[in-house]
């Protein structure tokens, strides 16, 4: 079987906020494939982060696809405001509220990509009657709310169980995985199946993206 390409989706988390916008070239200029904005309320996780305003902002910086992860509740009323802001793709929680379905179906009618995103210790289930509507698959390695955690192991059965689904399924899904994501446990990672890689501190707490970004595909 011919290797799945894997993609690398910095995320902006671990970046120097006073400098966010250079920090977006630098991770494009360094070979990122996507850029991650992780978007928190301080009440679905217990931290909080930047807006629709901010990514909007960001847009002119960069031109790879947006990948704005939502860890907001409600998510639904903000969907429009991270499509217009220049989002490629928007993924949110199941647990962000009571109709998925719905929501995916939102983030589809304005054009835009739809992923659905695990935690830790939700089930493949959660996503498993709505892949029809579902663009990505993100499954959390970590606690989602700070950049910087311990990958979890446990997750590589449920991404080598959701690559599985997603062929089986026949589908066009990118599975992601995000947390704790470094050039060591990166291998992990592809070999249970996943084709795309968030990585926060392995890029940005690194002095040279370009190197840090190979080394995350296994080129280092
Ligand atoms: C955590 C975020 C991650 C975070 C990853 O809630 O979803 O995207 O930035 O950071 P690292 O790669 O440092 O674990
Ligand atoms: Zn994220």
């Amino acid at each position: 079987m011919p290797a799945r390409p894997v993609r690398i989706a910095p995320s902006l988390l671990a970046a120097d906020f006073a400098r966010l916008g250079e920090e977006a070239r630098a991770a494009a200029a360094a070979g990122a494939d996507w850029l991650h904005l992780d978007i928190m309320d301080g009440h679905f996780v217990p931290n909080i982060s930047f807006g629709p305003v901010v990514v909007k902002a960001l847009r002119q910086h960069a031109s790879i696809p947006f990948d704005v992860h939502l860890m907001i509740s409600p998510a639904d009323p903000y969907i429009p405001a991270f499509a217009e802001a220049g989002a490629d793709i928007i993924s949110l929680h199941p647990e962000a509220g009571p109709h998925l379905h719905r929501s995916l179906q939102s983030i589809r009618a304005l054009g835009k990509k739809a992923g659905v995103v695990l935690n830790p210790a939700t089930p493949v289930s959660a996503v498993e009657h709505v892949l029809d509507l579902t663009d990505l698959i993100l499954v959390m390695s970590v606690n989602p709310g700070f950049g910087g955690q311990a990958f979890l192991p446990s997750q590589l059965v449920k991404i080598a169980t959701l690559r599985a689904m997603i062929d089986a399924s026949g589908r066009e899904i990118a599975l992601q995985v995000d947390g704790g994501v470094t050039a060591e446990t990166a291998p992990h990672c592809i070999e249970a199946g996943a084709d795309v890689l968030v990585a926060g501190t392995a890029v940005f707490g690194k002095p040279d993206y370009a190197a840090a970004i190979a080394a995350l595909r296994g080129q280092g």
